[in-house]
């Protein structure tokens, strides 16, 4: 995810941007570049040096020893719209080069924005959503900075938190902020400016957050805030004291909770302005004919081929093409049925696994068509698919996969409309199901109202040996994502079992004390579901189910009530719970969750 730091004062501030661009580090990004205003005598002068890679490079650039001036703002940038490159690197200019802006988040109607500034006049020279800004600014400027923000702010859909600087008010920065993170840190005689509290940890404790929409006037000795309508709002000073390790964290104890916590944000950006619901859906896959197609393989490995899993029935059932999903390293010695006629599509985080590269460039030498669903900008699946539609996760730091897998079974039902509708199937139920879609992000919010309850469950279980998930259809698919996460970070042998399957051998497993988890969503299959559960509760297992569903059974012991949702959407939701549970069993265990043994992030070895 992008970092923003500023800074206006007394010192030069090339040297404290650059400390705040560094402990923005561990959150990933692939370029960097800072704005400054250089004085000389009276007269003001933006100076801007960026390009892609790490800060380090940034620092060892001699261009940034004519940066002298004591207002300035910085950034790294983790790419969503456009390769990494210096042009796509913020700070970004507008065509007179007198606003520079750096921004994070992502604006969702830039495609129709470039469109008006175009039809004004403006230039566009990088690829990205961000340059906009600076140029709305621009065109909005009549000598008066905070209406031009406003203004510009009422154009902007999607999420966003900017700082603004110009020669024509050396004496300002402005922030503003929507739907993504941006505080002031307050200092003597100079003040701050982050998109996370430790990029200036190191200078101050005390901080004003700003809220949706809010404007801040930041000078060195002065901070006012602005709703959007310029009406002046007071704020309270929130002091933090964190260390230095929790505050790289943003205040969670371990990457993997920080990254089940951004999950509602991450769908939010994933679904951005592919999803609305008067118009087609819109991803960025060209012209295919998607006519031709008499069957789609889905291909991954791990977390992402388990959404896989999940997406099938939502393919299957919108578009009505048979729909198989395969582990990469199957896929890839088996001799599947591949020719023009097949859709192939690739799953992966990090873009980089090597099984997952082996079995693309297999189905593109087969003839088919490729189609990855990646969350790592430019990595090496997007370059060789024909086509790429990305998730905006940002990056995911711990080794056990979170976000990434709910942004994915996000996007690729996504492309299930997408493909149902290029196929020409309208009907209200597709209707529906973007309403669903659209609600998401709200839901896995709620759900995450449930830690407690899950937190307390995995303190009485922790000791188990082993474990079993079990759930039919799309609660099945939840249940294997569920067990891979206990194995992986609580090193806990568990199971996942198609729950109608536990008769027919695995119910030997279970005897008094065994833990079994129902994963029951479904209105078709949740009777079926608790049969089973209660086959395990006769044997003496201990029962925890998630459920959307009206359940009466005394028996279990622990029901997490999540909300209900398209059925096909559901994994979004139940996986939520699970992966707390697997999360907090290894904290009992006092085990390293973000990084648990054996296991590497990218897999890039067969
Ligand atoms: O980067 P990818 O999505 O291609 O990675 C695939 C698997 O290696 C990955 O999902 C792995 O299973 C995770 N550690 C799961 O948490």
């Amino acid at each position: 995810m992008c970092g923003i730091v500023g800074y206006i004062g007394n010192k030069k501030a090339v040297p404290v941007l650059i400390n705040g661009l560094l402990s923005l580090e561990y959150r990933g990004y692939d370029s960097a570049g800072i704005a400054v205003l250089n004085q000389s005598n009276n007269e003001y002068d933006l100076k801007v040096v960026k390009d892609k890679g790490r800060v380090k490079n940034l620092e060892a650039n001699p261009e940034l020893d004519t940066l002298l001036g004591t207002t300035g703002i910085a950034h790294t940038r983790w790419a969503t719209h456009g390769m990494p490159s210096k042009e796509n690197s913020h700070p970004h200019l507008d065509n007179s080069k007198k606003f520079a802006v750096v921004h994070n988040g992502i604006i969702e109607n830039y495609v129709e924005l470039r469109k008006i500034l175009q039809d004004n006049g403006y230039t566009l020279y990088s690829e990205t959503d961000t340059e906009v800004i600076p140029n709305l600014i621009h065109m909005n400027y009549n000598g008066n900075i905070l209406e031009a923000v406003s203004k510009t702010m009422k154009l902007l859909k999607g999420s966003y938190a900017i700082e603004v600087i110009s020669p024509l008010f050396p004496d300002k920065i402005i922030v503003a902020k929507k739907d993504s993170p941006l505080v002031v840190g307050i200092g003597k005689n100079e003040n701050y400016v982050a998109s996370d509290i430790p990029a200036v940890l190191a200078h101050t404790n005390n901080f004003y957050f700003l809220d949706e929409q809010e404007i801040a006037v930041v000078e060195k000795d002065s901070i006012k805030f602005y709703d959007i309508n310029l009406k002046e709002v007071k704020k309270d000073i929130k002091n933090i004291e964190w260390d230095a390790e929790s505050s790289e964290k943003n205040g969670f104890e371990d990457y993997m909770l920080k990254e089940i916590y951004e999950q509602p944000q991450a769908i939010r950006e994933t679904i951005g302005s592919r999803l609305s619901l008067d118009e087609k859906v819109n991803l960025e896959l060209g012209n295919i004919d998607f006519t031709k197609f008499d069957k789609i393989y889905i291909v991954a490995c791990g977390t992402a081929m388990h959404a896989g899993i999940a997406a099938k029935y939502s393919l299957e059932k919108f578009c009505k093409i048979p729909t198989e999903v395969d582990m990469a390293s199957e896929f890839r010695y088996r001799n599947p049925l591949v020719n023009e006629h097949t859709l192939c599509i690739f799953i992966s985080q990090s873009g980089e696994t090597a099984d997952t590269i082996a079995a693309l460039r297999l189905a593109k030498e087969a003839g088919a068509t490729t189609i990855s669903v990646v969350n790592v900008i430019g990595s090496s699946i997007t370059r060789l698919s024909d086509y790429t539609i990305y998730t905006h996760a940002g990056p995911e730091i711990a080794v056990a996969s979170t976000k990434a897998y709910t942004c994915q079974v996000t996007l690729l039902n996504i492309l299930a409309i997408y493909i149902a509708e290029a196929l020409g199937y309208n009907s209200e139920e597709l209707n529906k199901f973007k309403v669903d879609l659209l609600e998401l992000p709200d839901k896995v919010k709620d759900v995450l109202e449930t830690m407690e309850q899950v937190k307390d469950f995995a303190e009485k279980v922790y000791t188990q040996k082993d474990l079993y998930f079990i759930g039919r259809g799309l609660d099945y698919a939840v249940s294997m994502e569920g067990s891979l996460k206990l194995k992986e970070i609580s090193y806990i042998h568990s199971e996942a079992y198609a729950a109608g399957e536990l008769k027919h051998g695995p119910i030997a497993l279970i005897e008094k004390g065994t833990t079994v988890i129902g994963v029951a969503t479904s209105p078709i299959t949740t009777e079926k579901t608790l049969s089973n559960l209660e086959e395990s509760i006769t044997r003496g297992a201990n029962v925890l189910v998630v459920t959307n569903q009206n359940i009466k059974n005394g028996k279990i012991d622990l029901m997490i009530h999540i909300p209900g949702t398209n059925p096909y959407l559901s994994p979004v939701l139940s996986v939520i719970p699970l992966q707390l549970f697997a999360y907090y069993i290894a904290k009992n265990k006092k085990l390293d969750v973000d990084k648990p043994r054996n296991l590497a992030k990218s897999v890039t070895v067969e």
